[in-house]
């Protein structure tokens, strides 16, 4: 009998719509490696959407992004439920999502980062918490959601209590000038890395889901020492978190000051984006690995509890 995999897509974060596409797209890659897929559009009565279905599924593919799906929530509930998930469990979530807590791990793991101060959004909207450029965050975001970089001189933050949705603490954070990377790990292997290009050197929402607005370069064309640590780094910060499936961190690579330059780590992300398009895919592509292949694996690789 094949295996039942419940595939968990859409969800209540703001990143619902790219949810909705990744999960979409893992379930049609299931389906036609012959697993039998049920879509729950999940809300907050998980549990007993699942408790309902009949067979039980034997394993949850969990392609949410965001709050809730992203952050240890939906994966303690399924450590209750007792159900295999794909991708990491409850604390590596929670910790990855949280990003203070995540670079603290990492510089103690010897991973580079950004300086950065938390403040209140009032302290930031009333002038500059530390010297420009600095970019300003939410503390568990994705996508690119609230990220806003402030320049020399310039006043304009979309942080007014209407505009700002988020925590009221915020990460404001030394921007790093150079080129954007990003690498995938799948179990204890390090893919590849990618480089992204966007026309304005930003790679915010808009960037990252309008076709044709970035232009993914894989594999990266930089020094071979410096694509071998942002592979070592992304690695070792999944494995610092205790991340278990597939991760992606983002990276950004300042060659501006030095040569070969520095590498510093921005964040992983415990649900990175699982269309056929995405980062992730792209770069298993890239080693043989097709997504149909890369989506079976994760589902063979779930697993319940840390
Ligand atoms: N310190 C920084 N210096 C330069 N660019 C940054 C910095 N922090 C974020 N960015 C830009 O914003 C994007 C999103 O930031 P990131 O920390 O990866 O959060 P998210 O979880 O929203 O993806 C990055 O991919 C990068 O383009
Ligand atoms: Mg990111």
């Amino acid at each position: 009998m094949s295996k039942r995999v419940a595939v968990l897509l859409g969800g209540i974060s703001s990143e619902r719509e790219v949810s909705l596409v990744s999960g979409n797209a893992v379930a049609d890659a299931l389906n036609s490696k012959g697993y039998d897929v049920v879509k729950i559009d999940v809300g907050n009565d998980l549990s007993a959407t699942i408790d309902a279905l009949t067979p039980a599924p034997d394993v949850v593919f969990n392609a949410l992004h965001g709050r809730y799906g992203e952050d240890g929530c939906i994966q303690g509930t399924l450590d209750l439920l007792n159900i295999p998930y794909t991708h990491s469990g409850v604390l590596a979530s929670a910790m990855a999502m949280d990003k203070p807590m995540a670079k603290r791990l990492f510089e103690q793991a010897g991973i580079p980062c950004a300086k950065h101060v938390i403040a209140s959004r009032e302290a930031v909207l009333a002038g500059d918490v530390m010297d420009p450029p600095y970019v300003v965050k939410p503390l568990n975001e994705g996508s690119s959601v609230g990220v806003q970089i402030v320049s020399n001189g310039e006043s304009n933050r979309e942080m007014s209590e209407a505009e700002w949705s988020f925590d009221d603490k915020v990460m404001v954070e030394k921007y790093i000038p150079g080129r954007e990377i990003t690498v995938a790990v799948m179990g204890d292997r390090a893919l590849g890395v990618t480089e992204l290009r966007t026309d304005d050197g930003f790679y915010d929402y808009d960037a990252k889901y309008t076709e044709g607005r970035t232009t993914h370069i894989v594999p990266a064309p930089l020094p071979p020492s410096i694509s071998d640590t942002a592979m070592a780094h992304a690695l070792l910060a999944h494995k610092t978190l205790g991340c278990r499936g597939v991760t992606r961190a983002d990276l950004r690579y300042d060659d501006t000051q030095s040569d070969p330059g520095n590498l510093i780590m921005l964040e992983i992300n415990t649900q990175p984006g699982m269309t056929p398009l995405s980062l992730v895919p792209e770069q298993a592509a890239h080693v043989g690995i097709e997504f149909g292949d890369l989506v079976s694996w994760m589902v063979e690789d779930a697993a319940c509890g840390n």
